[in-house]
């Protein structure tokens, strides 16, 4: 898989001029000094994470400089690049998965040339400089299909199966193959992936020759996922894309002859998108071997099309009338100097102008209401949400705040966990040095360093207003023994503000909190800080994993799946019951942007075999919002897996949620979700569901809850006791009866643009009422509504 000495040797005869810096900073609007190049906090600060699984001397901090590469734009730096990655028997391809050896692989500014692809490994970030991005540079000899291989095609497929592809970042760079012949099919990123992964701040340059092949970015497979902060230059495609879902926020693309090819989805949201001086925005066309369309539900919120004939194009030769695919809405659109804003199979069916116009909300597909007894079809405006002020910013825009990074801040300024006692080894008790770091840390007005490691806690962690945490490698915090052992007093592993109330603001990334073996009453993130919505809190890549990793002695041995044996309270696996709640907002709990969050119980053991074994691990509750009135963002959110629901929202209001991702646990109904392994806690603060038997739990309820906005929602149930025939077409749609529920008189202006589901007979139910079938719905291998509305 690695690249030869001999091509270095090949490509030192061509000359390179060194790149100015001033070239490398892209499009951020910060004039950068070369000295500021050198200051970047994560380049000086001192590298001590640990891998208690990686082995001895194992490296999980990688400067690709001390590998040898030069970044001065002659010489080739791919070998040392992919010697970085590589270092230390990583999980490269021909491993299924692995957490076990965890790198982040840093690069300074410069300029890398390379002559082959650089490939990606299994649970790693890629970082550049955020202050004078890195650029991958190919070389005019590169002869590849991608310049930056995530996932590479060996003789049987994909190197890792797109749909596990998990924690893996990509940030801060420059992808340049504006050096390799236009004619060359080439693009900058292959990235088929799933949950927990990102691209983010990166800087796409392909050739806009007439007659250009290049692609920025390549996606054909996978669950995703989150990326945005892109910016795609030239290009016969800045995007082709497929997968089953996504979020995709702020992509400007500029000179592409189509900005956005649309190869297949599911339910997938474009926010912040920004179209200037192309030929054709978004193409959504695309169909299969047999004619039928491949692109299903899309969401397009707070976009602009500019300077580019063609806005959006869909259907294909022989669509009719708006049916259950390509099922659409876009709402907050600007159009500028385009021709036909919206083309159907026909022509045009939105026209443009050569001036400035503004698409509220259009869409086509099925519309439902609670009273519905049967789709509404249908195909132009539609009435565009009304916006609680507290979701939007001044521009009316929904608000939303990338990750920081922290780039203006010296590296005096971040503390470290190992340097502050914790041991991250896997086995020490860390509870008290994390305790007493993140209440100094904020008192200090410092940024905690959480290095990559693993954490145990034995009691709970507090995480005070003020504090700002970001993880080296994605660390874990795991809890581990009797204090969270009892699901009749729930205890939070990470406790975020005081219970009864705290105010003040936080921002937390790249971070992993976990349970050790059975945890009956972990509450893995208890969230009450109140955040002015002025000013919220964030959450960034901050994933929440149970089971199926090595250390959470929740694996194959201990939790092997067992289709074969009913389920009862007698024989249940006790030992692999691991959480009792996985993330609580509680009544506290107000203006907090959660971005790229991935809440999972695993259903495979992520290190054994070669056949991603599939286990049964059990965890009560998903994700709940408890009493409040939010504004809460939910961009590119996943729950999956737990006994009573994914997401639960009671009581609550002011939620814009884009794109979430549910699948039901693969076991149910054996034991189903009625009473095993928890009884249901009906009443404040959990709220359950009762279930009658043989019943599975709720990818989504919403119980008295207002201004409950989704911008796409896949709910997906795949399995029935480990069996997938009842998802596959034609069997019926008979994985479970129903996952999506509205409850309660108070419950109003609920609204769901995008709703797909898998597997599932009813698509919603409303106060116990079934209001849509799938029947009504088919595409393809999921069920879409375009949109769904109570309390309107
Ligand atoms: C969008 O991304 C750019 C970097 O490409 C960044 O400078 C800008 O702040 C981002 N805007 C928003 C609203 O996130
Ligand atoms: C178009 O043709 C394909 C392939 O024959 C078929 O699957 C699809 O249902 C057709 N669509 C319509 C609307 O007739
Ligand atoms: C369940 O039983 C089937 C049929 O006997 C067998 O093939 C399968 O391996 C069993 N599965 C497990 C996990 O025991």
């Amino acid at each position: 898989m690695h690249h030869h000495l001999s091509l270095r040797a090949l490509l030192g005869l061509s000359a390179w001029a060194v790149p100015s810096i001033a070239a490398s900073i892209g499009t951020n609007d910060v004039s950068v000094t070369t000295s500021s190049c050198d200051d970047f906090w994560l380049e000086k600060i001192k590298h001590q994470g640990v891998a208690p699984f990686g082995g001895d001397g194992y490296k999980v901090f990688r400067n690709v400089k001390d590998y040898g590469a030069k970044g001065d734009g002659e010489h080739d730096d791919t070998e040392a690049i992919n010697r970085a990655i590589s270092d230390g028997e990583r999980c490269g391809p021909g491993c299924t998965g692995s957490t076990k050896t965890p790198a982040l692989v840093y690069f300074p500014s410069g300029t890398y040339k390379l002559s082959a692809p650089i490939i990606d490994f299994y649970y790693t970030q890629l970082i550049g400089n955020p202050s004078c991005l890195p650029v991958l540079k190919a070389a005019s000899s590169f002869k590849d299909r991608f310049l930056l291989d995530t996932n590479p095609y060996g003789a049987n497929g994909l190197a890792w199966g797109a749909t596990n592809v998990f924690w893996r970042q990509v940030a801060n760079f420059v992808i340049d193959i504006t050096g390799v012949s236009p004619e060359t099919l080439v693009s900058g990123i292959h990235w088929p992936s799933s949950q927990a992964t990102s691209l983010t701040n990166i800087v796409f340059k392909s050739s806009s020759a007439k007659g250009s092949q290049h692609q920025g970015l390549f996606v054909e497979e996978g669950s995703g996922g989150y990326m945005g902060d892109l910016v795609f230059e030239g290009g016969a495609q800045a995007l082709s894309i497929g997968n089953q879902q996504f979020t995709m926020r702020n992509i400007t693309i500029r000179g592409a002859k189509t900005a956005i090819q649309q190869l297949w989805s599911w339910g997938w949201t474009y926010t912040g998108v920004s179209i200037q001086d192309c030929e054709l925005g978004f193409d959504f066309t695309a169909v299969d071997d047999k004619g039928a369309l491949n692109v299903g539900s899309i969401t397009i919120t707070d976009s602009e099309i500019i300077n580019t004939p063609v806005g959006i194009s869909y259907g294909s030769a022989n669509s009719t009338g708006p049916d259950a695919g390509n099922s659409f809405v876009f709402e907050n659109l600007r159009i500028s100097n385009v021709e036909t804003a919206i083309k159907g199979p026909k022509g045009a069916v939105v026209p443009g102008s050569s001036g400035e116009s503004v698409i509220e909300a259009w869409g086509r597909g099925h519309a439902y209401t609670e009273t519905s007894t049967g789709p509404k079809k249908f195909e132009g405006d539609i009435q565009a949400n009304t916006r609680p002020a507290s979701l939007v910013s001044s521009s009316g825009h929904y608000y939303a705040h990338s990750k920081p990074q922290y780039e203006n801040l010296p590296a005096s300024d971040f503390v470290s966990a190992r340097a502050a006692g914790a041991k991250g080894d896997g086995e020490t008790d860390d509870t008290d040095a994390l305790n007493k770091l993140f209440a100094s840390a904020a008192a200090a007005n410092k940024v905690v360093f959480l290095d990559a490691g693993m954490y145990v806690v034995t009691k709970t962690v507090y995480i005070p207003a003020g504090s700002r945490i970001v993880g080296e490698a994605f660390p874990v915090i795991l809890s581990s023994g009797p204090f969270f052992a009892s699901a009749s007093k729930p205890k939070p592993v990470v406790q975020v503000g005081k219970c009864g109330g705290s105010t003040g603001r936080i921002e937390w990334s790249n971070t992993i909190v976990s349970t050790r073996g059975a945890q009956a009453g972990a509450i893995l993130i208890e969230y009450n800080l109140a955040s002015s919505p002025e000013n919220p809190s964030g959450l960034w890549d901050v994933h929440v994993r149970i089971g199926g990793f090595a250390g959470s002695d929740l694996q194959l041995p201990q939790c092997a799946k067992t289709p074969n044996t009913t389920i009862t309270e007698s024989n249940l696996a006790t030992e692999c019951v691991a959480a009792f709640l996985s993330v609580h907002l509680t009544r506290y709990a107000a203006a907090l942007y959660l971005e790229n969050v991935w809440v999972w119980v695993a259903d495979h053991d992520i290190e054994v075999g070669a056949n991603n074994e599939q286990i049964t691990v059990y965890a009560g509750r998903g994700l709940l919002v408890e009493n409040s009135q939010g504004p809460f963002w939910f961009v590119g959110t996943s729950v999956e897996h737990h006994q009573l629901y994914e997401y639960q929202i009671v009581n609550s209001a002011n939620l814009y949620l884009g794109q979430i991702q549910t699948e039901t646990a693969y076991y149910q109904p054996n034991p189903d979700a009625s009473h095993l392994p928890f009884a249901p806690r009906s009443g404040a603060p959990y709220y359950d569901p009762v279930f009658v038997k043989g019943e599975s739990g709720w990818g989504l309820r919403v119980v008295d809850s207002k201004d409950v906005l989704v911008y796409g929602a896949g709910l997906y149930s795949f399995f029935d006791n480990y069996d997938v025939q009842c998802s596959q077409i034609g069997e019926g749609a008979r994985c479970q009866e129903r996952i999506f529920s509205v409850e309660g008189k108070k419950s109003e202006r609920v609204r769901v643009y995008g709703l797909n589901t898998v597997g599932t007979n009813k698509m919603a139910t409303v106060d116990g009422k079934d209001v849509i079938v799938w029947e009504d719905n088919v595409d393809g291998f999921v069920h879409s509504v375009a949109v769904f509305e109570k309390g309107v």
